[in-house]
Protein backbone atom coordinates (compact mmCIF):
# COMPACT_ATOMS: atom_id res chain seq x y z
CA UNK A 1 0.00 0.00 0.00
CA UNK A 2 1.06 3.74 -0.76
CA UNK A 3 0.69 5.85 2.28
CA UNK A 4 0.35 9.53 2.00
CA UNK A 5 3.62 10.95 4.20
CA UNK A 6 1.69 14.11 4.91
CA UNK A 7 0.07 15.07 8.12
CA UNK A 8 -3.85 14.27 7.78
CA UNK A 9 -5.06 17.57 9.10
CA UNK A 10 -7.33 18.13 6.57
CA UNK A 11 -10.52 16.05 6.83
CA UNK A 12 -11.05 15.56 2.83
CA UNK A 13 -14.71 16.99 1.42
CA UNK A 14 -16.36 17.38 4.78
CA UNK A 15 -15.82 21.34 5.53
CA UNK A 16 -18.51 23.28 4.75
CA UNK A 17 -17.60 26.47 2.65
CA UNK A 18 -14.69 24.15 0.96
CA UNK A 19 -12.69 24.64 -2.06
CA UNK A 20 -9.45 22.85 -3.27
CA UNK A 21 -6.00 24.26 -3.81
CA UNK A 22 -4.73 23.80 -7.07
CA UNK A 23 -1.44 25.28 -7.09
CA UNK A 24 1.14 26.66 -4.36
CA UNK A 25 4.31 28.87 -5.64
CA UNK A 26 7.11 29.64 -2.87
CA UNK A 27 8.38 32.83 -3.26
CA UNK A 28 10.78 33.31 0.02
CA UNK A 29 11.29 31.73 3.07
CA UNK A 30 8.39 34.25 4.30
CA UNK A 31 6.32 34.49 1.12
CA UNK A 32 4.31 32.12 -0.99
CA UNK A 33 1.06 32.25 -3.86
CA UNK A 34 -1.75 29.36 -4.13
CA UNK A 35 -4.71 28.99 -6.62
CA UNK A 36 -7.74 27.53 -5.09
CA UNK A 37 -11.17 26.64 -6.96
CA UNK A 38 -13.62 29.31 -6.83
CA UNK A 39 -17.15 28.83 -5.56
CA UNK A 40 -19.70 29.04 -8.18
CA UNK A 41 -21.45 31.55 -6.58
CA UNK A 42 -18.99 33.89 -5.78
CA UNK A 43 -18.76 37.27 -7.64
CA UNK A 44 -16.48 39.85 -6.12
CA UNK A 45 -15.22 43.33 -7.33
CA UNK A 46 -11.33 44.03 -7.88
CA UNK A 47 -9.39 44.56 -4.66
CA UNK A 48 -12.23 42.95 -2.43
CA UNK A 49 -10.80 40.37 0.40
CA UNK A 50 -12.66 37.37 1.95
CA UNK A 51 -12.20 35.06 5.06
CA UNK A 52 -10.14 31.86 4.51
CA UNK A 53 -8.62 29.09 6.89
CA UNK A 54 -8.38 25.71 7.93
CA UNK A 55 -10.11 23.66 10.59
CA UNK A 56 -8.74 25.00 13.82
CA UNK A 57 -7.64 22.38 16.67
CA UNK A 58 -10.95 22.65 18.55
CA UNK A 59 -12.81 21.85 15.30
CA UNK A 60 -13.84 25.52 14.30
CA UNK A 61 -12.42 26.98 11.67
CA UNK A 62 -9.81 28.86 11.71
CA UNK A 63 -10.12 32.14 9.40
CA UNK A 64 -8.37 35.30 8.60
CA UNK A 65 -8.77 37.78 6.39
CA UNK A 66 -7.17 37.97 2.41
CA UNK A 67 -7.30 39.84 -0.26
CA UNK A 68 -8.34 38.10 -3.41
CA UNK A 69 -5.32 38.55 -5.89
CA UNK A 70 -6.58 37.24 -9.26
CA UNK A 71 -9.46 39.44 -11.58
CA UNK A 72 -12.86 39.00 -11.55
CA UNK A 73 -12.99 37.21 -14.56
CA UNK A 74 -10.46 34.35 -14.12
CA UNK A 75 -12.24 30.80 -13.31
CA UNK A 76 -10.08 30.34 -9.98
CA UNK A 77 -8.72 32.31 -7.15
CA UNK A 78 -5.16 33.52 -6.67
CA UNK A 79 -4.24 34.69 -3.14
CA UNK A 80 -0.36 35.76 -1.94
CA UNK A 81 0.57 35.05 1.84
CA UNK A 82 2.83 35.61 4.11
CA UNK A 83 4.44 33.02 6.06
CA UNK A 84 4.33 33.88 10.19
CA UNK A 85 6.58 31.34 11.77
CA UNK A 86 3.84 30.79 14.88
CA UNK A 87 0.68 32.61 13.23
CA UNK A 88 -2.14 30.53 13.75
CA UNK A 89 -3.21 30.38 10.39
CA UNK A 90 -0.01 30.56 8.47
CA UNK A 91 2.15 28.46 10.87
CA UNK A 92 -0.09 25.91 8.45
CA UNK A 93 -1.23 27.31 5.50
CA UNK A 94 2.11 27.55 4.30
CA UNK A 95 2.09 23.80 4.26
CA UNK A 96 -0.49 23.43 1.90
CA UNK A 97 -0.68 21.34 -1.46
CA UNK A 98 -2.66 20.84 -4.73
CA UNK A 99 -5.29 18.57 -3.82
CA UNK A 100 -5.77 19.84 0.23
CA UNK A 101 -8.58 21.84 0.83
CA UNK A 102 -9.25 24.97 2.96
CA UNK A 103 -12.33 26.71 4.08
CA UNK A 104 -13.42 29.93 1.94
CA UNK A 105 -16.05 32.21 2.87
CA UNK A 106 -17.75 33.51 -0.01
CA UNK A 107 -18.93 37.24 1.58
CA UNK A 108 -15.88 39.65 -0.56
CA UNK A 109 -16.02 42.99 1.01
CA UNK A 110 -13.68 45.85 1.19
CA UNK A 111 -12.56 49.35 -0.08
CA UNK A 112 -10.09 48.93 -2.65
CA UNK A 113 -12.71 49.18 -5.17
CA UNK A 114 -13.47 51.92 -8.17
CA UNK A 115 -16.53 52.59 -7.06
CA UNK A 116 -15.34 54.04 -4.00
CA UNK A 117 -13.23 56.72 -6.34
CA UNK A 118 -14.47 59.25 -8.07
CA UNK A 119 -13.46 59.34 -12.16
CA UNK A 120 -9.48 60.56 -12.90
CA UNK A 121 -7.24 60.67 -15.14
CA UNK A 122 -4.17 58.61 -13.20
CA UNK A 123 -4.62 55.57 -10.54
CA UNK A 124 -2.01 55.29 -8.44
CA UNK A 125 -1.73 52.16 -6.55
CA UNK A 126 0.57 52.13 -3.24
CA UNK A 127 1.84 48.91 -1.22
CA UNK A 128 4.39 47.46 1.16
CA UNK A 129 5.06 43.88 1.39
CA UNK A 130 2.00 41.24 0.86
CA UNK A 131 -0.30 44.84 0.88
CA UNK A 132 -0.01 43.76 -3.17
CA UNK A 133 -2.73 41.46 -3.31
CA UNK A 134 -5.44 43.87 -3.78
CA UNK A 135 -3.26 45.35 -6.80
CA UNK A 136 -2.69 41.86 -8.58
CA UNK A 137 -6.27 41.59 -8.86
CA UNK A 138 -7.13 45.23 -10.11
CA UNK A 139 -4.04 45.89 -12.54
CA UNK A 140 -5.54 42.17 -14.06
CA UNK A 141 -8.94 44.07 -14.81
CA UNK A 142 -9.92 45.72 -18.08
CA UNK A 143 -11.90 48.50 -15.92
CA UNK A 144 -8.86 49.57 -14.65
CA UNK A 145 -7.67 50.49 -17.78
CA UNK A 146 -10.98 51.63 -19.17
CA UNK A 147 -11.31 54.19 -16.26
CA UNK A 148 -7.89 55.63 -16.42
CA UNK A 149 -4.97 56.67 -18.89
CA UNK A 150 -2.25 55.77 -16.35
CA UNK A 151 -1.86 53.44 -13.41
CA UNK A 152 0.79 53.29 -11.68
CA UNK A 153 1.83 50.31 -9.35
CA UNK A 154 4.30 51.30 -6.79
CA UNK A 155 5.11 48.22 -4.54
CA UNK A 156 8.18 48.53 -2.13
CA UNK A 157 10.06 45.89 0.36
CA UNK A 158 12.79 45.65 2.16
CA UNK A 159 14.46 43.25 -0.30
CA UNK A 160 14.51 42.13 -4.27
CA UNK A 161 13.23 38.43 -3.50
CA UNK A 162 9.88 39.95 -1.91
CA UNK A 163 9.13 42.19 -4.86
CA UNK A 164 9.33 38.56 -7.18
CA UNK A 165 5.51 38.09 -7.41
CA UNK A 166 4.50 41.54 -7.93
CA UNK A 167 7.04 41.90 -10.70
CA UNK A 168 6.13 38.38 -12.58
CA UNK A 169 2.19 39.63 -12.01
CA UNK A 170 3.06 42.90 -14.18
CA UNK A 171 5.52 40.59 -16.77
CA UNK A 172 2.54 38.01 -17.67
CA UNK A 173 0.50 41.46 -17.84
CA UNK A 174 2.20 42.82 -20.65
CA UNK A 175 3.05 39.52 -22.30
CA UNK A 176 -0.89 38.67 -22.23
CA UNK A 177 -2.45 38.40 -25.15
CA UNK A 178 -6.04 40.14 -24.17
CA UNK A 179 -5.57 42.51 -22.00
CA UNK A 180 -1.67 42.94 -23.02
CA UNK A 181 -2.50 45.70 -25.45
CA UNK A 182 -5.04 47.40 -23.09
CA UNK A 183 -2.06 47.85 -20.62
CA UNK A 184 0.72 49.51 -23.17
CA UNK A 185 1.82 52.77 -22.62
CA UNK A 186 -0.76 53.07 -19.37
CA UNK A 187 0.87 50.38 -16.90
CA UNK A 188 3.82 52.28 -15.03
CA UNK A 189 5.12 49.73 -12.47
CA UNK A 190 7.73 51.14 -9.96
CA UNK A 191 8.95 48.79 -7.74
CA UNK A 192 11.65 49.49 -5.03
CA UNK A 193 13.45 48.49 -2.42
CA UNK A 194 14.60 49.89 0.69
CA UNK A 195 17.05 47.49 2.49
CA UNK A 196 18.89 46.35 -0.48
CA UNK A 197 20.48 47.72 -3.14
CA UNK A 198 18.48 48.00 -6.72
CA UNK A 199 17.75 49.58 -9.69
CA UNK A 200 15.04 51.90 -7.42
CA UNK A 201 15.35 52.08 -4.27
CA UNK A 202 13.61 54.22 -1.30
CA UNK A 203 10.60 54.42 0.89
CA UNK A 204 6.96 55.18 -1.42
CA UNK A 205 6.34 58.25 0.95
CA UNK A 206 9.38 59.63 0.24
CA UNK A 207 9.30 59.19 -3.57
CA UNK A 208 5.58 60.60 -3.28
CA UNK A 209 6.44 63.81 -1.13
CA UNK A 210 10.36 64.47 -2.96
CA UNK A 211 8.42 64.58 -6.42
CA UNK A 212 11.28 61.59 -7.94
CA UNK A 213 8.61 59.77 -9.35
CA UNK A 214 6.68 62.20 -10.70
CA UNK A 215 10.14 63.27 -12.78
CA UNK A 216 11.08 59.59 -13.24
CA UNK A 217 8.06 58.42 -14.84
CA UNK A 218 7.39 61.81 -16.69
CA UNK A 219 3.85 62.52 -15.07
CA UNK A 220 2.67 65.67 -13.54
CA UNK A 221 2.37 66.38 -9.48
CA UNK A 222 0.30 64.80 -7.84
CA UNK A 223 -3.23 66.52 -7.76
CA UNK A 224 -7.02 66.32 -6.53
CA UNK A 225 -8.79 66.76 -9.91
CA UNK A 226 -6.70 64.31 -11.93
CA UNK A 227 -5.01 61.47 -9.63
CA UNK A 228 -6.35 59.06 -7.73
CA UNK A 229 -4.98 56.45 -5.53
CA UNK A 230 -5.11 53.32 -3.21
CA UNK A 231 -3.33 52.24 -0.62
CA UNK A 232 -2.60 49.15 0.75
CA UNK A 233 0.62 48.23 3.69
CA UNK A 234 0.74 48.08 6.96
CA UNK A 235 -1.15 50.75 9.76
CA UNK A 236 2.29 52.99 10.23
CA UNK A 237 2.73 53.01 5.83
CA UNK A 238 -1.42 53.83 5.62
CA UNK A 239 -1.03 56.58 7.89
CA UNK A 240 1.94 57.88 6.39
CA UNK A 241 0.90 57.77 2.76
CA UNK A 242 -2.75 59.53 3.90
CA UNK A 243 -0.62 62.74 4.94
CA UNK A 244 1.70 62.66 1.91
CA UNK A 245 -1.40 61.86 -0.51
CA UNK A 246 -3.38 64.66 1.71
CA UNK A 247 -0.74 67.07 1.10
CA UNK A 248 -1.57 66.71 -2.36
CA UNK A 249 -4.98 67.96 -1.80
CA UNK A 250 -6.40 64.13 -1.80
CA UNK A 251 -9.36 63.13 0.25
CA UNK A 252 -10.42 59.86 1.62
CA UNK A 253 -13.18 58.47 0.46
CA UNK A 254 -15.20 54.66 0.63
CA UNK A 255 -17.79 52.82 -0.56
CA UNK A 256 -20.62 55.09 0.89
CA UNK A 257 -18.78 58.27 -0.15
CA UNK A 258 -16.45 58.15 -3.31
CA UNK A 259 -13.49 60.43 -3.24
CA UNK A 260 -10.05 60.60 -4.35
CA UNK A 261 -8.29 57.99 -2.59
CA UNK A 262 -9.10 55.04 -0.31
CA UNK A 263 -6.92 52.74 1.99
CA UNK A 264 -7.16 49.15 2.89
CA UNK A 265 -4.67 47.40 5.94
CA UNK A 266 -2.64 44.88 4.42
CA UNK A 267 -2.69 43.11 7.98
CA UNK A 268 -3.21 43.80 11.43
CA UNK A 269 -0.21 44.35 14.08
CA UNK A 270 3.47 45.55 13.25
CA UNK A 271 4.20 43.13 10.75
CA UNK A 272 6.95 40.24 10.72
P1 LIG B 1 -1.91 36.44 12.85
O1 LIG B 1 -2.11 36.11 14.29
O2 LIG B 1 -3.08 36.85 12.04
O3 LIG B 1 -0.79 37.54 12.71
C1 LIG B 1 0.37 37.51 13.55
C2 LIG B 1 1.19 38.75 13.28
O4 LIG B 1 1.88 38.58 12.04
C3 LIG B 1 0.40 40.05 13.11
O5 LIG B 1 0.10 40.63 14.34
C4 LIG B 1 1.34 40.85 12.28
O6 LIG B 1 2.31 41.43 13.13
C5 LIG B 1 2.02 39.82 11.40
N1 LIG B 1 1.38 39.72 10.05
C6 LIG B 1 0.19 39.15 9.76
N2 LIG B 1 -0.08 39.25 8.43
C7 LIG B 1 0.99 39.89 7.87
C8 LIG B 1 1.31 40.28 6.54
N3 LIG B 1 0.46 40.02 5.52
N4 LIG B 1 2.46 40.91 6.33
C9 LIG B 1 3.33 41.16 7.36
N5 LIG B 1 3.06 40.81 8.65
C10 LIG B 1 1.93 40.19 8.90
N6 LIG B 1 -2.23 38.52 4.70
C11 LIG B 1 -1.66 38.01 3.60
O7 LIG B 1 -0.63 37.34 3.71
N7 LIG B 1 -2.19 38.22 2.36
C12 LIG B 1 -3.31 38.96 2.16
O8 LIG B 1 -3.77 39.11 1.03
C13 LIG B 1 -3.94 39.52 3.31
N8 LIG B 1 -5.06 40.30 3.19
C14 LIG B 1 -5.60 40.89 4.31
C15 LIG B 1 -6.68 41.76 4.17
C16 LIG B 1 -7.21 42.41 5.29
C17 LIG B 1 -8.39 43.34 5.12
C18 LIG B 1 -6.66 42.15 6.58
C19 LIG B 1 -7.22 42.81 7.81
C20 LIG B 1 -5.61 41.25 6.72
C21 LIG B 1 -5.06 40.64 5.60
N9 LIG B 1 -3.97 39.76 5.71
C22 LIG B 1 -3.37 39.25 4.58
C23 LIG B 1 -3.46 39.33 7.03
C24 LIG B 1 -4.10 37.99 7.40
O9 LIG B 1 -5.47 38.21 7.72
C25 LIG B 1 -3.41 37.25 8.58
O10 LIG B 1 -3.07 38.14 9.58
C26 LIG B 1 -2.17 36.51 8.13
O11 LIG B 1 -2.57 35.49 7.22
C27 LIG B 1 -1.42 35.83 9.28
O12 LIG B 1 -2.29 34.96 9.94
P2 LIG B 1 -1.79 34.13 11.18
O13 LIG B 1 -2.96 33.50 11.83
O14 LIG B 1 -0.69 33.20 10.77
O15 LIG B 1 -1.15 35.20 12.15
P1 LIG C 1 12.01 50.51 5.59
O1 LIG C 1 12.92 49.36 5.24
O2 LIG C 1 12.64 51.85 5.36
O3 LIG C 1 11.41 50.38 6.96
P2 LIG C 1 8.03 46.03 6.74
O4 LIG C 1 8.81 44.83 6.21
O5 LIG C 1 8.63 46.65 7.95
O6 LIG C 1 6.55 45.77 6.82
O7 LIG C 1 8.17 47.12 5.59
C1 LIG C 1 7.89 46.85 4.24
C2 LIG C 1 8.37 48.03 3.42
O8 LIG C 1 7.60 49.18 3.77
C3 LIG C 1 9.82 48.38 3.70
O9 LIG C 1 10.45 48.67 2.49
C4 LIG C 1 9.72 49.57 4.63
O10 LIG C 1 10.79 50.48 4.51
C5 LIG C 1 8.45 50.24 4.15
N1 LIG C 1 7.80 50.98 5.23
C6 LIG C 1 7.57 50.55 6.49
N2 LIG C 1 6.95 51.49 7.23
C7 LIG C 1 6.79 52.55 6.41
C8 LIG C 1 6.23 53.85 6.59
N3 LIG C 1 5.70 54.22 7.76
N4 LIG C 1 6.23 54.69 5.53
C9 LIG C 1 6.77 54.32 4.35
N5 LIG C 1 7.32 53.12 4.13
C10 LIG C 1 7.33 52.24 5.14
Amino acid sequence: TVTDPRPATLPQATLPDAQTVTEVRHWTDTLFSFRVTRPASLRFRSGEFVMIGLPGDNGKPLLRAYSIASPNWDDGLEFYSIKVPDGPLTSRLQHIQPGDQMILRPKPVGTLVHDALLPGKRLWFLATGTGIAPFASLMRDPETYEKYDSVIMMHTCRERAELEYGRQVVENLRADELIGEMVEGKLHYYPTTTRETSDRMGRITDNLSSGKVFADLGLPEMNATEDRAMVCGSLAFNIDVKAVLESYGLTEGANSDPREYVVEKAFVGEGI
